[in-house]
């Protein structure tokens, strides 16, 4: 049984979840990812691939390939085509790609708010223009505002950066919700880039995860799919992820923004890939037992301090939180002063809000809920 409780002291490996604070007695609950050891078999991969020794250029291996070929298919039903593989040394990379891929300057490119923060910052970066429509709640839930988004689309939009799970609102999209969606893709002739980086986090058990390419062939041929196993292994500092576009024309784009830019992937982010899809699912299911239970600590904890709202949280080990109703306009800086480091909602697009990380030993977890009750 792999063990999540033990708590392993971060401070001076250059993780920059835990620097932030540096000497400050402050519990950082902030950037994604978790304060669990990788699963043994990506550890011992790595350790094999380290005592090679020698550490040149590298491409992905065939096993790789043919092992991300598979767990796409075992998991929803995609059968891939390894030609339609782009590797990325991240995700973020792969969401600026797609911005400068698609259409030309001053176009301009949708996401719904609020959302991670380089949704908002990649299309401006690539002189394209961001429109936003808003996630809005209903009946307790975060869903599209489909009306909003047709209102915000002009006929110089191009793209749609969906995120799906969502982070931060931690939804898991329907195949009904995409569907609507996709109508509205279609008709408006966009491109979509689905990242689906959080989709081995679901926490909610009766629900599943759709790739958005997975809805029509049609679809597939518009959509670039941004995936790694970084968050759900806890591997991001490796930098090993992967863009799949079943379009040939839409992929030469994608490659042609990437040339002499888009550095070669770290080979030990490909070995430890290799390892974690190959080998790592027991640890996986493992890890979302002991999510599920930190998730409902987090909410029953939440839901007993005036002030702050929450949802439910059906994957990613993200909680989104309103802290409007707090008597501060820095909530940020308000748990931080009570020693809890929460990510501010600002960067998201809503002010107000904190996003609570709470992929961490559960002792630590109830320490941070612990200094954020007595402050509530
Ligand atoms: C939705 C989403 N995309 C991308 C990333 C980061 O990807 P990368 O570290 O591979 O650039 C994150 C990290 O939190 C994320 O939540």
């Amino acid at each position: 049984m792999p063990d999540f409780d033990t708590l392993i002291d971060r401070r001076n490996t250059a993780s920059e979840k835990w620097d932030r604070y540096g000497d400050r007695d402050i519990i950082p609950l902030w950037v994604a990812d978790m304060d669990f050891r990788s699963p043994p078999a990506v550890i011992e991969a790595l350790h094999q691939r380290v005592a090679h020794g020698i550490f040149g250029y590298s491409g992905p291996p065939k096993e790789l390939v043919e092992t991300v070929i598979a767990m796409l298919f075992r998991e929803y039903g995609w059968q891939v085509d390894p030609a339609w593989l782009v590797w990325l040394p991240g995700l973020v990379c792969g969401l600026n790609v797609a911005c400068r891929a698609v259409g030309q300057t001053g176009d301009a490119v949708a996401a719904f708010t609020p959302v991670y923060p380089p949704f908002l910052t990649a299309p401006g970066l690539a002189d394209r223009q961001l429109v936003t429509a808003p996630l809005v709640e209903q009946q307790g839930h975060w869903v599209m505002d489909l009306d909003a988004l047709e209102q915000a689309i002009t006929d110089h939009t191009r793209l749609l950066m969906l995120c799906s799970p969502h982070n931060p609102v931690g939804r898991i999209w329907s195949r009904e919700e995409q569907l609507t969606l996709a109508e509205l893709v279609e008709r408006h002739n966009l491109i979509v880039c689905s990242d689906e980086i959080h989709s081995g986090l679901l926490l909610d058990a009766e629900k599943q995860h759709i790739p958005f390419a997975t809805l029509a062939p049609e679809l597939a041929r518009r959509t670039i799919t941004l995936q790694a196993p970084s968050k759900t292994y806890n591997i991001p500092g490796l930098g090993c992820s992967f863009a799949i576009i079943p379009d040939g024309q839409l992929r030469t784009a994608f490659r042609g923004v990437m040339s002499g830019i888009v550095p070669h992937l770290n080979l030990l982010g490909y070995s430890a890939t290799l390892a974690a899809y190959r080998d790592g699912e027991q640890w996986r299911q493992a890890l979302l037992s002991y999510l599920r239970e930190n998730r409902d600590l987090v909410l029953e904890s939440l839901a007993e301090m005036p002030g702050l709202k929450t949802w439910p949280v059906e994957a990613t080990y993200l909680a989104w939180i309103n802290a409007r109703s707090l008597q501060t306009d820095d909530p940020a800086g308000f748990f931080e002063l009570a020693g809890v480091g929460l990510s501010d909602g600002a960067p998201f697009g809503a002010p107000g809000f904190l996003r609570l990380n709470f992929g961490c030993p559960r002792v630590l977890l109830k320490q941070a809920l612990t200094r954020m009750r007595m402050v509530c």
